[in-house]
């Protein structure tokens, strides 16, 4: 046993995050050790990693929070020998400085989560506690390098990358976001099948706001890491929101939405495609290369516009610079959000202008921005209201037959239980 391993986590205690797995430290410098230490009150400390391997031997699962010392290519390379040989073990590498190289590393030599050490130490412990609930809700132990998808998990890969679906519109402030984020949490909801969610509005985005969830990792690192776009490293990206949609935020700092190339953006839909069934992406309001070639990967665009004037008359001047019909013609379908505004505008009429059936009408609806400022899909947050139905009926029709066994099998279950509770 190592010198400096401090005794277990009592169970029961308060500090304990969770009894059903362990934490350790493993970093040889002293002075590290008691500083990551004093983050993880509870976790035991190793100066090596053949003494947490000895630990290992009794097959807890157990979170392994590896100090700036292991972060080089010798704590890289000990770590991807240590999750092959114990698949019960979440490495988490804890950095001074987290570089886009070191997260790449990181993910690749099997770590489940890179962070950097801040002052109040939440990232390092937030890290743990995500590590650790994967690890407590995994049935078996599978190992992360070689294995299949832990419970909750992307799957490793699929046989035929999934749909990709791009939400666009020619303005801002449409509702884009609201029809990106509630159709993807509506589709999770609906099939077993994994459904991502990926926010291509670097400067603004707000998907990760929408859904309550911290930016950890960004679009922007997916898109540096882009030359090992394996689904390994995909998986360890995405962030899974309580609906089920896997989630590729955009960078919560406009400053850090550094330039992505358009192949690069594609190549992290490609990706994404590649763990997922569906992948839904908020495409911001620019006619830049990169819209472009989304437009162009697209099996499927909603095209948002809402019913007032000025969004009827952009969505018509830029459907025709963008020659968006030439683009994306069959695949286009237009959501007319705010439907029922009272503006005189008949949607005969639009569809007319546009040349396009109004496929998908929403409601205004106070539920929408009473949901947004809850942190939560409207659809989870109000299934029952006007706005919600509208944007479940996008998801079913977007699902097509995988949607309706599924609610057919949730129908069944439920009318057993209420003749179950009339008996
Ligand atoms: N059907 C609706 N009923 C009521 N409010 C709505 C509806 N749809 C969207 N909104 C509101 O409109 C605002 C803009 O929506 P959203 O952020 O989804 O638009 P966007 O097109 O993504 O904007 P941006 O161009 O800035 O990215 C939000 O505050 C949202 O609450
Ligand atoms: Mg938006």
């Amino acid at each position: 046993m190592d010198a400096h391993a401090l005794s277990a986590v009592p169970p029961g205690s308060p500090l304990a995050p969770d009894v059903r797995y362990a934490v350790a430290i493993v970093e040889p410098d002293p002075r590290l050790r008691m500083i990551l230490a004093a983050r993880l009150p509870t976790a035991r400390q190793f100066e090596s990693v053949e003494s947490l391997a000895q630990e290992l031997r009794s097959g807890r699962p157990t979170v392994g929070v590896f100090g700036p010392s292991m972060v080089g290519s010798f704590g890289f390379e000990q770590v991807h020998r240590l999750v092959t040989v114990y698949p019960e073990l979440g490495p988490v590498f804890a950095a001074h400085e987290l570089s886009t190289e070191v997260l790449q590393h990181a993910l690749r030599s099997g770590a489940r989560d890179a962070v950097q050490i801040d002052g109040t130490g939440e990232a390092v412990a937030q890290a743990v506690g995500r590590v650790g609930e994967v690890l407590r809700t995994s049935q078996s132990a599978v190992p992360p390098v070689a294995g299949a998808a832990l419970p909750g998990a992307p799957p490793m890969s699929r046989q035929a990358p999934g749909r990709l679906v791009v939400v666009f519109s020619t303005k801002g402030g449409v509702g884009k976001s609201t029809v990106a984020v509630n159709v993807a949490a509506a589709m999770a909801r609906k099939v077993d099948d994994t459904i991502s969610l990926m926010d291509a509005d670097l400067q603004f985005g707000d998907v990760s706001v929408m859904l309550g969830i911290p930016p950890d990792h960004t679009v922007v690192e997916a898109a540096a890491s882009i030359q090992y776009a394996d689904v390994e490293l995909m998986r360890n990206l995405v962030t899974r929101h309580d609906s089920g949609v896997m989630v590729l935020p955009a960078p919560s700092e406009p400053t850090m939405a550094a330039a992505v190339p358009a192949e690069d953006m594609t190549a992290v839909c490609a990706a994404l495609q590649g763990i997922s069934g569906f992948v839904i992406v908020d495409v911001p309001t620019n006619f830049d290369d990169t819209s472009l070639a989304l437009l162009e990967a697209a099996d499927d665009v909603l095209l948002v516009a809402s019913m007032d004037i000025p969004s009827i008359k952009n969505l018509k001047i830029g459907m025709q610079a963008l020659d968006l019909i030439a683009i994306a013609g069959p695949k286009l379908r237009l959501v007319l959000n705010r439907a029922n505004a009272q503006v005189k505008l008949d949607v005969r009429e639009v569809e007319r202008v546009l040349g396009l059936r109004a496929a998908y009408p929403i409601p205004y609806d106070l539920a929408v921005p009473l949901s947004i400022n809850a942190g939560v899909p409207v659809v989870v947050h109000d299934p029952g209201s006007a706005a919600s139905r509208a944007l479940e009926h996008i998801a079913d029709s977007l699902l097509g037959p995988a949607a309706e066994t599924r609610r057919g099998r949730r129908k069944g279950a439920a009318a057993k239980k209420s003749k179950k509770s009339k008996k």
